[in-house]
């Protein structure tokens, strides 16, 4: 069984990134083969509702990073996004790649349908609950399994590196990949 995580901070080993390989880590213990990849070096154009993916199953008419993202996604037995809190929201970059993933699931054959996945959150102060409740937005409406943890997947950190010393965000998150593991293997 494969797990991605992805990462949707354009910062290259900020917080998110960081966080993520908590998860990660935690994700090869319990025996999954993990892939991580960051949207901070990707061109992720948002969707222009040209309704191409209407028309041909699976297809995105966009020719940018999309394209080798989307197949890592749809291979995943787990699928877990990251993003920083920007003015109280996910990122530009992560909604872009959801944005394009979900309408291609929708016009085509959802291939995210009870996939096991989560998000997380980091921010320096605020807006995590927001942001959390703006990414399960899209689990939810794909039909995925999302188990919880023993809080909200958030943390928080301003610089770099930051987040790894918030210990109860750091112990929420291993706490969400154990049960990422554990419903994965029963659904399986
Ligand atoms: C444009 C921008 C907007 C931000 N907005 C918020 C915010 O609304 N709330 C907050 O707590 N932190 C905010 N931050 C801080 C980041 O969420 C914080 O530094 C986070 O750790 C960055 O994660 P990263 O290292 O993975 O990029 C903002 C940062 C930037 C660059």
């Amino acid at each position: 069984m494969q797990a991605l995580a992805i990462s949707g901070s354009p910062r290259k080993e900020g917080n998110t990134w960081q966080l993520l390989h908590v998860a990660l880590e935690v994700l090869a213990a319990e025996g999954l083969e993990t892939e991580f990849v960051s949207l901070h070096n990707k061109v992720i154009h948002p969707c222009l509702a040209c309704g191409t993916c209407q028309k041909k199953q699976n297809q995105c008419v966009q020719e940018d990073d999309f394209q080798e993202i989307l197949p890592k996604m749809h291979l995943a037995d787990i699928l877990l996004v990251g993003s920083p809190v920007y003015f109280g929201s996910a990122t530009p970059n992560l909604m872009a790649l959801l944005d394009r993933a979900g309408y291609i699931a929708r016009y085509g054959d959802n291939r995210f349908f009870r996939k096991v996945g989560a998000p997380i959150v980091v921010a320096r102060r605020a807006g995590v609950n927001f942001t959390y409740a703006q990414l399960l937005f899209f689990f939810m409406i794909m039909g995925m399994v999302v188990p919880g943890s023993t809080y909200w997947p958030i943390a928080y950190g301003l610089k770099p590196g930051e987040v790894l010393q918030d210990a109860e965000g750091v112990e929420t998150v291993k706490n969400l990949a154990k049960n990422l593991a554990w419903a994965a293997k029963k659904l399986r």
